[in-house]
């Protein structure tokens, strides 16, 4: 060979590395990820409602792979979305914690998802992915400045962010009440008791007092009450803002058509990135009390303003389904499906349906962890086929990292699996053997399907006390807590197996079940094994940094404007 054709040859093999290098980035799939917020599995027509009309979300279904043992790693929207965006039980991040409350309550809170967690996002912007979170985060926003957004969605991975970073709550809509309950936030409410035995007791001559000290205590209670209340009334203030990246938008934000608004952000987000790879994370508010619907949804459906809100995310859906039609991007993208947890029970009419499942939102019973789960790729995975294997929210992080050409990291736990080989058919049963479910910092029951069998075990070591005692929910606590005085513990644990007995009826025991011993000490050693690889992080959910702190308040004009800008969308924004 002469050197000139050597050198011809060389450059042909580089040219066909190049393009291969390049037929590469182009086959990496685009990911448009789904979380709708308290929706019930048993909400949508694919899952069997047959009265709320899901049409969008139903052919997704059918176009794609519907996930029918589809569990949220948590029962509550913090954790299960620091779960989701990890593939990490929320435990070993921090976002869990002792106390009653497993959420987030302010913008003003110091805690959050940790820096150092890697998200699916973080990794995708890596691997040259563009990268969005449209809707609600609910896991932090600073530290120790008001500005430092050491927890905004920018520092895990998201390159735009248009959305709340707290969630939406009762108190952002006019008239529909507050979740702070006055009667166990008003601190002065004891005070003001002392303050009334103690003038009652000088009144009838028992304790003297001098005349000053009983008039700086009734200033004391007069401050304290007034401050209060002043803080309630600013909380929709405080916390319903609405950001584009790091700038307030809306202080408090309206939920007129604010769906409307970020399935617009969201197809904006396509238009502008169709030549891909890109990210998004579409993070709906509905359907989480305060209920809302645009008005060309309310009325629509039978089950009131929820089921308005349910139909209102399915147009949603078809609006953003509809644009990588548009733009051909059907076959090339990845879409997700799914709810952060079960429906709210305790929310009466506003609360949503889980089927057959017992109980919903904040326990661990099947009701309140089993979430719909639809995966759509065509011709990269069936269409139509359902998998009745477990699977968990947390397998979306080891898939999305695999998928963007990435390996997840060796440096720390991933509790996801890789659904690909499943999805595809290379394999029937899913990767998980078994799955730990915590309520906040307790283990509260533990999910184990042996290889050789169909059952299905789950082992409870408590169960919250419901009130009313004959119903399935925590009325009196608006949420079911974690804590011993709201709960039974059970030794030897209550046993269920789910293929037999979905709606978790009648605990098995050693009379009705003869695996019964064996099956609960299997369960007893994977929890062990589980607890040792479970290393002690700070809590995020601590007192501390729970606790609202006035240095932390994001507040876009002066504090005596009271927090409030009402801009609209195109208008520059400013951030105070
Ligand atoms: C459909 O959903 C609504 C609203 O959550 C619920 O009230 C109803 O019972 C569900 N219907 C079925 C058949 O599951």
């Amino acid at each position: 060979m002469k050197p000139s054709q050597l050198l011809l040859l060389l450059l042909l093999l580089l040219l066909l590395e190049v393009s291969y290098v390049l037929l590469q980035e182009n086959n990496k799939p685009n990911f448009v990820l789904m979380m709708v917020d308290d929706l019930g599995i048993g909400d949508l027509g694919c899952y069997g409602n047959k009265t709320l009309r899901t049409p969008n979300i139903d052919q997704l279904a059918l176009e794609g792979v519907k996930l029918t043992h589809h569990i949220a790693a948590a029962s509550l929207c913090t954790p299960s979305r620091a779960a989701f965006l990890t593939g990490r039980y929320p435990i070993r991040s921090g976002l869990t914690g002792t106390l009653r409350p497993g959420v987030f309550f302010f913008n003003a809170a110091s805690g959050g998802l940790p820096s150092k967690e890697v998200t699916f996002a973080k990794i995708a912007r890596q691997q040259g992915y563009e990268t969005a979170l449209i809707g609600k985060w609910h896991l932090g926003l600073s530290c120790e400045s008001r500005d430092d957004h050491c927890h905004h969605p920018s520092i895990h991975g998201f390159n735009y962010f248009f959305g709340i970073p707290l969630t939406n709550l009762r108190d952002c809509q006019p008239g529909h009440g507050t979740v702070f309950q006055l009667h166990k936030y008003l601190p002065c409410w004891t005070l003001g008791m002392v303050v009334a035995t103690a003038v009652a007791l000088h009144l009838i001559g028992v304790l003297p007092l001098r005349r000053g000290m009983l008039q700086g205590l009734l200033v004391l209670v007069v401050a304290v009450t007034g401050l209060t209340a002043g803080f309630i009334r600013m909380i929709p203030y405080f916390n319903c803002v609405l950001f584009r990246d790091h700038s307030i938008v809306e202080q408090p934000f309206s939920l007129e058509n604010l769906t409307r608004r970020m399935t617009r952000e969201a197809v904006d987000f396509i238009d502008r990135n169709s030549a891909g790879p890109f990210l998004l994370f579409v993070s709906f508010l509905q359907v989480h009390t305060a209920m809302f619907a645009s008005a060309a949804f309310r009325g629509t459906s039978r089950h009131g303003i929820y089921g308005d809100a349910v139909h209102e995310v399915d147009w949603s859906v078809g609006q953003i389904m509809q644009a990588l039609e548009r733009l051909e991007l059907r076959e090339n993208t990845l879409v997700y499906l799914t709810s952060d947890q079960g429906a709210h029970q305790e929310e009466g009419l506003h609360g949503g349906w889980n089927g057959i499942y017992k109980a919903g939102k904040s326990t661990n019973w099947e009701g309140g962890i089993r979430v719909p789960g639809i995966l759509r790729w065509p011709g990269k995975i069936p269409s139509g086929r359902q998998i009745d294997e477990p699977t968990s929210n947390m397998d979306l992080f080891p898939t999305v990292v695999q998928l963007s050409g990435a390996s997840v990291p060796q440096d720390r736990e991933i509790d996801g699996r890789d659904l690909l080989d499943l999805l595809q058919r290379r394999q029937d049963r899913a990767h998980h053997e078994f799955l730990f479910h915590y309520c906040n910092s307790y283990l509260n029951a533990v999910r184990w399907k042996p290889q050789n069998s169909s059952s299905v075990w789950k082992a409870f070591y408590f169960t919250p006390n419901f009130f009313p005692k004959d119903q399935t929910t925590c009325f009196h606590t608006h949420v079911c807590f974690c804590t011993p005085e709201y709960v039974t513990y059970h030794d030897p644990p209550l046993l269920y197996d789910l293929w037999r007995d979905p709606s978790e009826a009648v605990p098995l025991s050693p009379d009705t079940e003869p695996a019964f011993h064996t099956v609960v000490a299997v369960m007893k050693e994977a929890v062990e094994a589980h607890q040792r690889s479970v290393k002690p992080v700070e809590s995020q959910l601590s007192a501390a940094h729970l606790m609202w702190k006035p240095w932390l308040q994001p507040c876009c004009s002066t504090l005596t404007q009271l927090c409030q800008c009402h801009r609209n969308q195109e208008a520059s924004t400013q951030h105070g």
